[in-house]
């Protein structure tokens, strides 16, 4: 596998992160940068090393997903910034799992932030720019002809269990997850793996003690970016102080 970065062919580029090709059609490389997005790209700043926080973060929860059985497009670690991962197809959907309202979902029905849910709610949103991800619900994705109701039953587990699984490991660190967002993605074989990232970026985090939030809402809500990267930092921290 080549990882000589001055000879790599990049495949794509998003909003946080590039996708190099390697030597095998089949895997990919994920590079993290460091910047920080919200309200699509509308809120943007540069953020020193924070691409190393949440490649950090990321391969340890993808690593303790698979070792509970999660099927992900994680292979591994390469260095500071970087993973070498299975080339998937993504599915263009968003898949959130909320165990306290929060969000878009207290704006939405007009419900009190940290209300909590007993049932836990699950939703998926349509990635789609120009519609700017619409809410929508299973039939709606059938309908668009981008996944079949087999599929979705089989990725509805996957999330239900990774929000069991994960709930319990930020729990045991002192931290409630609130409410997450994950995507999945196709490898060549049609397999689904859990793919993207898993990290502040894309969770709601609350220390459990003060309750005060742990993850991107700090920049949504206008922190300066030291105190945004400490937060990440804090994450980074209490998922390696309890480990080993
Ligand atoms: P929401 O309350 O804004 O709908 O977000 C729910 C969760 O999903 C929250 O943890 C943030 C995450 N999320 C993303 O990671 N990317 C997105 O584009 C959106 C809308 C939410
Ligand atoms: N869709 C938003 C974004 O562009 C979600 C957010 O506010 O984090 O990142």
């Amino acid at each position: 596998m080549s990882i000589d970065s001055s000879r790599r062919k990049k495949l794509s580029e998003g909003k946080t992160k590039k996708i190099y090709a390697t030597d095998n059609p089949h895997k990919i490389i994920i590079h993290y940068k460091d910047s920080l997005t919200a309200l699509d790209g509308l809120k943007n700043i540069f953020l020193q090393n924070k691409g190393i926080l949440n490649n950090e973060i990321t391969t340890f929860i993808f690593k303790f997903l698979n070792s509970y059985g999660i099927k992900t497009h994680f292979i591994r670690k390469i260095n500071e910034r970087e993973q070498l991962c299975h080339k998937v197809e993504i599915i263009p959907l968003e898949f959130v799992v909320r165990n306290i309202v929060s969000g878009s979902m207290s704006r939405r029905l007009g419900i009190r932030e940290g209300t909590p849910i007993k049932n836990t709610i699950f939703e998926i949103f349509y990635k789609n720019d120009v519609l700017k991800d619409p809410w929508i619900n299973h039939h709606h994705a059938v309908f668009l002809n981008i996944i079949s109701y087999e599929e979705l039953n089989k990725i509805n587990r996957i999330v239900s269990r990774t929000n069991d699984i994960l709930r319990k490991y930020f729990l045991d660190k002192n931290i409630i997850l609130v409410d997450f967002k994950i995507e999945f993605g196709k490898d060549q074989t049609k397999k689904i793996l859990l793919s993207d990232e898993i990290s502040p970026d894309t969770c709601r985090l609350w220390d459990k003690k003060t309750m005060t939030k742990l993850d991107k809402d700090k920049f949504r809500s206008g922190c300066n970016e030291e105190v945004i990267l400490n937060t990440y930092m804090e994450i980074f921290k209490r998922l390696n102080e309890n480990s080993s």
